[in-house]
């Protein structure tokens, strides 16, 4: 991992489904408002990484479905697959280790002798049938009542084939084989490790989960960790049987999302108001310019000026001109150039136009470079919400902090969008900026 050029001031190791992303929230404001407050307090100089139980297929399915930022690192398939950035490189010294003791045919042969047993198929479409299927992992479904006999049995007769599995139930329905070095928890461990020898230990570890399969994070020496309030029964159960007694680990009060953030401020990890949470942005004065931050306020006030949850006010068009450069000029996604003017106008226009819709607007991968003195660039991806429909775009930024103070915020220079491939709106009068 190079994006960051020392240590990490925090790493978050979270569980996806029932931890970040919470699948009973229809509008995922919970993930939301985590989202806002990792690109505009963290993204600069700390690292997300997800760890899922899902394959790479599933997981990408998951991304179309949630507004999920992209994480520095993703782990999936319960821990047996590693890969690094957005183009999401595959960790090849992990597949080495894995495939230690670990014989996949034995474990399809000896599971075969198990009625109880059944393998993980998707019924709905058949060409994702087998994906969760993996090199490393093997996965079923088995009644909650006959699990821990199951796993007994199992574990017995693998061990008497010469292999050294790990057997994880969770979710009180999947059951998963890996091998013994695998699993969420020697990820990390191996992460950890790798990160050491570059010397770059992140300052802190934050581990998010709920169920079975996450246990393991709890046990790496030094993080920190939250069980959501949702927490699954087998979790809870194994944290009191192995980890009641260490104060490095809460079950929050609050769902998913919602937890990660409240364990962040329970330890003190950093700032842990999302700027979801804040009206108005003024109260929040800052001693120093993080233009990451203005940039989420930025199209924070988009959604709720559109949503018209807040007043309309002339006041806001006139502040937005104060902080434009009279030459500021913004190029469309569409490619048509417009002036500070011409946005002003067409944000005046959108105000209440996606009132009691379910718009939303938020910004991932937030990167800023101080490319001279006082004159930021940043680029990122901008992403909405309306009903059905999502559109994203490649935005960059130059911002100017000269003859200003913190508080104050930035000018806006210069403003770029394409479309992401694909996500390009349907109607483009319908996108603002
Ligand atoms: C995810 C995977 C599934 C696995 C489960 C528990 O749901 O898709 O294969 O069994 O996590 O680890
Ligand atoms: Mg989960």
């Amino acid at each position: 991992m190079d994006r960051l050029s020392s240590s990490a001031r925090v790493m978050i190791v979270s569980d996806l489904d029932h931890t970040m992303v919470d699948h009973h929230d229809s509008e995922n404001l919970s993930l939301l408002r985590f989202n806002a407050l990792w690109e505009a307090y963290y993204r600069h100089d700390s690292l997300l990484v997800f760890s899922t139980g899902r394959s790479p297929t599933l997981y990408k399915e998951l991304r179309k479905e949630k507004p999920m930022l992209t994480p520095d690192i993703t782990i999936m398939s319960v821990g047996t697959e590693i890969t690094y950035g957005t183009s999401m490189v595959p960790d090849e010294g992990w597949v080495e280790v894995l495939n230690q003791k670990w014989d996949r045919n034995i474990v399809t042969e000896e599971t075969s002798k198990f009625s109880e047993l059944k393998l993980q198929v998707q019924v709905v479409d058949p060409s994702l049938a087998e994906t969760e299927q993996r090199p490393h992992k093997v996965s079923f479904y088995v009644q909650k009542d006959k699990a821990q006999d199951v796993m007994k049995a199992l574990s017995d007769k693998l061990v008497k084939r010469g292999l050294d599995v790990k057997i994880i139930y969770s979710g009180g329905m999947d059951l998963d084989i890996l091998p013994q070095g695998a699993g969420k928890g020697q990820a990390l461990a191996y992460l950890h490790k790798k990160f050491k020898t570059e010397g770059k230990l992140p300052q802190n570890t934050l581990v998010c989960g709920d169920s079975g399969n996450d246990a393991e994070l709890f046990t790496i020496p030094e993080v920190h960790g939250v069980m959501v309030s949702n927490a699954q029964e087998e979790l809870l159960h194994w944290h009191a049987e192995n980890a009641k007694n260490n104060p490095k680990v809460i079950h929050a009060t609050e769902r998913c999302a919602s937890g990660i953030i409240q364990a962040i401020g329970h330890f003190n990890l950093g700032p842990s108001i999302s700027p979801r949470d804040v009206m108005d942005s003024s109260d929040s004065v800052s001693e120093n310019f993080e233009p990451g931050r203005d940039i989420v306020r930025f199209f924070l006030f988009l959604e709720r000026w559109r949503r018209a949850e807040m007043e309309y006010s002339e006041l806001y068009l006139a502040g937005l001109k104060a902080l434009s450069f009279p030459s500021s000029a913004f190029v469309h996604p569409s490619g048509i150039e417009q002036s500070i003017l011409d946005c002003t106008n067409a944000l005046r226009r959108s105000y209440g136009d996606e009132q009691g819709k379910q718009y939303r607007v938020w910004v991932d991968q937030v990167t800023t470079t101080e490319i001279g003195s006082n004159i930021w660039l940043l680029k990122f991806n901008k992403w909405e919400i309306s009903g059905d429909e999502r559109r994203g775009c490649i935005a960059t930024v130059l911002l100017s902090s000269k003859d200003l103070s913190p508080s104050e915020g930035f000018t806006w220079v210069h403003m770029h969008q394409t479309w992401v491939d694909g996500a390009g709106a349907k109607d483009h009068t319908d996108w603002v900026c």
